[in-house]
């Protein structure tokens, strides 16, 4: 399944993301938004109304004021709460105010709940045809609500599902992206790096792993990180530290990557059958 998908032309295949910006936690991302869009090219900013319960969208907006627009590539979500007649389109038109912007490039629905797609889907299409988002999608959703969703009329126009993946947790590798990949649908992976929510291993653990980063003098996070571009996925993870973001973006060479890759199957072997989706 490596590199199935395409991204839009103005997206990066890594993006930040800004789940705690608003709390003191996260002193230095600033530093890591300018270097990651004015040195690495990075568009893909993500962020929504849930977070800090739109503080991390002003923070943003306070980030990308000089930026130039067009470079960005602007991610942000709406509850399902909010997803409903009374309550949509005062939701988005807050969120682009807090982000002091005119357009989202993409506006999913942060995961599915009570949301009425039958809604949803036209609310999309109609903040689309306005011009206050370029692209729609969703998050979290697992195979039977992606079935659900593309059974709506224009349900078929969603671009993206946000969805949890990493070398730990591949189950969405089985039923989902597959048929995400059917229906070009692209896949944007977050805890790219695992997460404190969901127990894994720690791959500082794992000697083989080790082995292959010594070889390249890389970090794992750098290769895990591009395992899951690799793997197709539009890639965000969170820093607030300068050094973990160019660790995170180092070059990587092919044939260490190769490595890399094979230690991967040895030790989180791809599902051989389908379970629930991870959510955190
Ligand atoms: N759709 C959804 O439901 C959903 C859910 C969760 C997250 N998200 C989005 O995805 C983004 C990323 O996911 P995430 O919040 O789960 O976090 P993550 O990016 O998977 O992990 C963040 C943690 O990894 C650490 N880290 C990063 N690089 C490192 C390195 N080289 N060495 C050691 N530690 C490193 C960071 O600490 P340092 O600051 O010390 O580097 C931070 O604590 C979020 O900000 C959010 O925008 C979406």
């Amino acid at each position: 399944m490596l590199n199935t998908f395409s991204l839009s032309p103005n997206m990066s295949a890594y993006g930040l993301g800004t789940t705690s910006y608003w709390s003191g936690r996260n002193q230095g991302l600033d530093a890591c938004i300018h270097e990651a869009v004015e040195k690495y090219g990075i568009s893909v900013l993500d962020t929504a109304e849930m977070y800090g319960n739109g503080r991390s969208e002003e923070a943003l907006g306070k980030t990308i004021r000089d930026m130039n627009r067009e470079t960005l590539f602007l991610v942000d979500k709406i509850l399902p709460d909010n997803a409903d007649e009374a309550r949509f389109r005062n939701s988005l038109v807050n969120s682009l105010k807090r982000l002091k912007t005119d357009y989202l490039d993409l506006y999913l629905l942060h995961w599915r709940e009570n949301a009425d797609l039958s809604f949803v889907v036209p609310a999309m299409e109609a903040a689309v045809k306005e011009g206050l988002i370029r692209r729609w999608g969703v998050s979290n959703f697992d195979t039977h609500d992606l079935r659900d969703l593309l059974a709506v009329p224009g349900g078929a126009n969603c671009f993206c599902n946000q969805i949890f993946y990493n070398v730990y947790e591949r189950g969405c590798e089985y039923a989902l992206v597959p048929l995400m990949k059917e229906h070009n649908i692209l896949p944007m992976s977050y805890s790219s790096l695992g997460s404190n929510y969901y127990p894994h291993p720690d791959i500082h653990r794992i000697p083989p792993v080790m082995d292959v980063c010594r070889l390249g003098s890389l970090k794992p996070e750098a290769l895990m990180l591009k395992w899951n571009v690799r793997h197709g996925f539009c890639t965000l993870f969170t820093t607030t530290s300068i050094q973990h973001l160019r660790d995170n973006l180092q070059e990587i060479p092919e044939d260490i990557y190769q490595r890399f890759e094979q230690v991967i199957e040895q030790e989180f072997p791809a599902p051989d059958h389908e379970y629930p989706l991870v959510k955190i």
